[in-house]
């Protein structure tokens, strides 16, 4: 991120916390409860925005060199991830073309040849059939005919996309606007894959993605956890198209105020979330990227999977590595009082997302889900300091082509008031 712009950021959140004033954007949003539990809406959101939209699946570290190689099967299509042995990223459908079982079993590894775990026809990190058993006894195959379908994959600023349907455009540019070059000036193609969650709740996956649209919360739901090193009630914030990029301070934004601005640097002072429309919650913070993908069940609309997968600077992970068991064990126990010289170890990351993700947002998230399910629990109201689900909702409505969402103004001042 250009510095000048880290810079105002820091600036504007500082004045937040000078004045004790959120973001204000002036104008409230009402979203039907209806919408997280409504089986019409889920099933237009899977095809629309899942099995048709390109998805991103992880940072560049997730495939780290040739040979690696990854599976998932989030959005409908089953997919191969791989790197060849240029370096270059592909993605496959994961399905044998003999009779479609899955070639790749594992989720993740380095491999260069995929054997089919049913009659063992065999193809290449590059998509292409190689062997057939038998071959004689099967009889003919044109081989070059039969490789495994490729998708549409593209590898952009530190950023893996993959379309599900062979015929899907992939135009990252169009789809993030400049946040494409500033994700890209961020550093994330060095991050290197640590390790995965996975949450799997009772929860619409657009409730999922609310609880990291506002910092109203933190003091309340999060103030024996996140509370301690986040500030809350501060929110710097801008659209990108249907994506944003959404900021809030952390202590170590106190820093800043005895440094001289050139030696300021947004991810020791905050946490910036890059939402990418529809389902991702890219989360930067000092050496570490949490990268988060909410999928919906397509046969459940009131369960997500959320997973998250998290990256760390080279430096932290040598680190970590060096950091003995029993600090550690300590980084872990003090996640919430981190001092400077702390090491944040892979492990004390993803205490955060048990203790208060998945225990504190996500059990919100499911009383929300049980209220929407029962069809009379009316509109939820999203405050002049929640703009970030306003603006998630608002692209939401217009992916699926659905009416604007009723907005409440506050009334008109008079001289005499
Ligand atoms: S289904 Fe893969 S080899 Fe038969
Ligand atoms: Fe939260």
């Amino acid at each position: 991120m250009d510095h000048k712009l880290q810079v105002e950021i820091l600036k504007d959140l500082m004045h937040q916390l000078d004045t004790g004033k959120n973001i204000d954007v002036g104008v409230q949003y009402k979203i039907p409860t209806d919408s997280y539990a409504n089986e019409e809406l889920a099933e237009k959101e899977w095809e629309t925005m899942f099995r048709n939209h390109p998805q991103a699946i992880g940072l560049s570290g997730a495939l780290p060199e040739p040979g690696s190689f990854l599976t998932l099967e989030d959005f409908g299509a089953p997919v191969l991830a791989t790197r060849d042995k240029k370096g270059t990223f592909r993605a496959f459908l994961n399905a044998c073309r003999h009779r479609a079982t899955r070639v790749a079993t594992e989720a993740r590894g380095k491999r260069t040849l995929f054997t089919c775990p049913f009659h063992a026809w065999s193809y290449s990190n590059e998509g292409d059939l190689v062997a057939i058993p038998d071959n004689d006894h099967f009889g003919d195959v044109d081989k070059s005919c039969r490789g495994l379908i490729e998708l549409p994959a593209l590898e952009h600023g530190g950023l893996l996309w993959v379309h599900p349907q062979p015929e899907g455009k992939l135009d990252i540019e169009g789809l993030l606007g400049p946040l494409a070059n500033e994700i890209a000036s961020n550093g994330f193609e060095d991050l290197v894959y640590v390790g995965s969650k996975t949450i799997d709740r009772k929860l619409n996956w657009k409730f999922a993605n609310d609880t990291f649209g506002e910092t109203y919360h933190f003091q309340k739901l999060h103030k024996d956890t996140l509370g301690h090193i986040f500030y809350g009630n501060n929110t710097h914030y801008e659209e990108f198209g249907r994506n944003h990029r959404f900021t809030t301070a952390n202590i170590g934004i106190d820093k800043f105020r005895e440094l001289p601005e050139s030696e300021w640097q947004i991810n020791q002072g905050t946490f910036v979330d890059y939402h990418l429309f529809p389902n991702i919650q890219c989360i930067w913070s000092g050496d570490n990227v949490s990268f988060i993908r909410i999928y919906p069940d397509p046969e459940n609309v009131g369960r997500s999977i959320t997973q998250v997968d998290f990256y760390f600077s080279q430096t932290a992970v040598d680190a970590a590595n060096a950091a003995d068991a029993e600090t550690k064990a300590k980084s872990v126990e003090n996640v919430y009082e981190r001092t400077e010289d702390s090491v944040s170890t892979l492990e004390s990351i993803m205490e955060v997302f048990n203790s208060t993700i998945e225990q504190e947002d996500y059990v919100m998230g499911e009383y929300q889900q049980i209220a929407a399910a029962s069809g009379i629990a009316g509109d939820a109201l999203i405050g002049r300091n929640e703009p970030v689900i306003h603006h998630y909702h608002r692209s939401y409505r217009e992916a699926l082509g659905l009416p604007p969402l009723e907005t409440i103004e506050p009334p008109i001042q008079t001289a005499a008031e």
